[in-house]
């Protein structure tokens, strides 16, 4: 009996094997693919990369991974994955709940803006960036997040302080000045916690996480490099943060690149004479990745004139809730529309909720439940006669996942492509596809990445990898265009 089964077992590898090659040779019309390197090893480097340089009409600096934070535990890459998705969710639920209880703009009888109740902020994640704020400048690394307005430091003293790697010390500034009821302190909007003596804010994360302090004015310095060419933007609007709780990952605070008056991107763009910025974003599980850069100013705009556009919506004011929201029409899949309700990705007239926004700080797409059983089953469909599904769902949090062991050069998917109103946005296999070994060098896996929800639908950073990606704030648009991130 033994030898029966040894025998079907070669069988099956064989059928598997000329499947596999059937694949491989003749790639079919409407599909990527992707040349396979084994990884070398589970554990990603920890070095950082905090070049900044200053673009001829603009200002650019870095990005940084979570994973290349120092102080961060070294994890594999399936612990990332497994981390990424349960933030994913957790941010996806708070930047809804946000949205659902404002006021939407279409139907401004329904609620008024003084009943806007929710003082709660996505939990922020991912990537973050250098600021320098003070004078002389001090020098933090915060968390760079589209889906937040205010930028904050954990201040010292504190009365209760995070574990932050350093603190901004206003004693120490001859340029820091708090201030006192007005318009400036107004523009904190329900975030605003008092404003006598001082202009204080509160401000609260989905997980708990929260930041009190004094919304103050300081001196940011945009420098380059050497620090020899330096922009001083003067009375900038910042969180003085003196009661901070919660989990910034190892960083000193948060830079909030939203819309909104208060943002860094609004505050900095009187003095570079643009709101704009853009982002390529390299892997975070990529261990060579530590540096992304991104442009603020006209820098932003990628040289290259393929870029792709879409527009920029504002269902809400802005000031109120702060998304960069985008029209998405329908997802194709291996060329041919799904065509998925426009309902799934539409704000609903009466109760405001849905829509679809752009975020850098939501790993993995999340996709309203309509929309995301109809690429589920596109994928199921087509893949699961081709490679062995594997249930690997306790281990990483997504649903469809094959073993790719025996696939040993190269694998071949459906392609994927979100048509966004006036241009599509064709994700390559990277974008698609999540791959990682579970025992060692032995075995490969790949995961569809991307997340389930009700409500909110959001364009994470999984599908803006390897895409320059402009938030146009002047001209009201969402840029992107393919590019090589490492090559920039
Ligand atoms: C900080 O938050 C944690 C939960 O995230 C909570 O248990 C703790 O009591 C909080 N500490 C303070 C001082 O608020
Ligand atoms: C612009 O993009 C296209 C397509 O992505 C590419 O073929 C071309 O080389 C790029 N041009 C420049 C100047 O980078
Ligand atoms: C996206 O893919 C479609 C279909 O293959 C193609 O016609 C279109 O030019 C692509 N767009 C970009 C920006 O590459």
């Amino acid at each position: 009996m033994a030898s029966w089964t040894k025998i079907s077992m070669v069988i099956l590898l064989v059928v598997q094997a000329y499947i596999s090659c059937a694949a491989l040779n003749a790639p079919k019309a409407g599909w990527v693919t992707k040349h396979l390197q084994r990884p070398d090893g589970l554990k990603t480097r920890t070095d950082r990369h905090l070049t900044e340089k200053t673009a001829s009409n603009g200002w650019r600096t870095t990005l940084i991974p979570p994973n290349y934070r120092g102080e961060v535990e070294k994890l594999t890459v399936l612990e990332m994955i497994r981390r990424d998705v349960e933030t994913s969710k957790e941010r996806a639920r708070f930047l809804d709940l946000r949205s659902r209880s404002a006021p939407y703009k279409r139907n401004k009888g329904r609620r008024m803006l003084e009943d806007f109740v929710s003082k709660i902020q996505g939990t922020p994640g991912g990537y973050s960036m250098e600021i320098s704020i003070g004078t002389p400048p001090q020098t933090f690394v915060a968390l760079a997040d589209t889906g937040s307005d205010l930028v904050w430091l954990q201040c010292s003293p504190c009365e209760i302080c995070f574990d932050s790697t350093s603190n901004f010390d206003p004693s120490v500034s001859t340029s820091y000045q708090t201030q006192g009821c007005g318009p400036t302190c107004d523009a904190l909007g329900n975030n605003k916690q008092s404003c006598d003596p001082t202009c204080q804010y509160t401000y609260l994360y989905g997980d708990q996480s929260t930041t009190l302090g004094d919304f103050s004015l300081e001196t940011v310095t945009l420098q380059n490099v050497g620090g020899s060419a330096t922009t001083s933007v003067t009375g900038f609007e910042f969180g003085c943060g003196r009661r901070n709780n919660g989990t910034f990952s190892g960083t000193s605070g948060i830079v909030g690149l939203a819309r909104g008056p208060i943002s860094f991107t609004s505050q900095i763009a009187k003095y570079l004479n643009s709101n704009k910025f853009s982002y390529c974003l390299l892997s975070s599980y990529d261990p060579d990745s530590a540096r992304s850069p991104i442009y603020f100013g006209d820098a932003a705009v990628p040289s290259n004139s393929t870029i792709s556009e879409t527009a920029l919506l504002s269902p809400y004011d802005p000031a109120v809730v702060p998304y960069y929201y985008v029209s998405l029409r329908d997802i194709s899949f291996g060329g041919s529309p799904l065509s998925i309700p426009s309902s799934a990705f539409e704000i609903d007239q009466k109760t405001g909720n849905g829509g679809v926004i752009f975020d850098s700080g939501t790993t993995y797409t999340v996709l309203d439940t309509v929309a995301y059983q109809s690429v589920k089953t596109a994928f199921k469909n087509s893949l699961d006669s081709v490679y062995t599904p594997v249930d690997a769902s306790d281990l990483t949090g997504l649903e469809v996942c094959y073993d790719i062991s025996a696939e040993i050069d190269t694998v071949s998917i459906p392609s994927l492509t979100f048509n966004f109103a006036g241009a599509d946005f064709n994700l390559s296999f990277d974008n698609i596809m999540i791959l990682f070994t579970i025992r060692g060098a032995g075995d490969y896996y790949m995961c569809l990445a991307l997340l389930e929800s009700s409500g909110l639908n959001i364009y994470g950073n999984v599908q803006q990898q390897n895409f320059q990606v402009l938030y146009d704030v002047d001209n009201e648009k969402i840029g992107w265009v393919g590019v090589d991130c490492k090559s920039l």
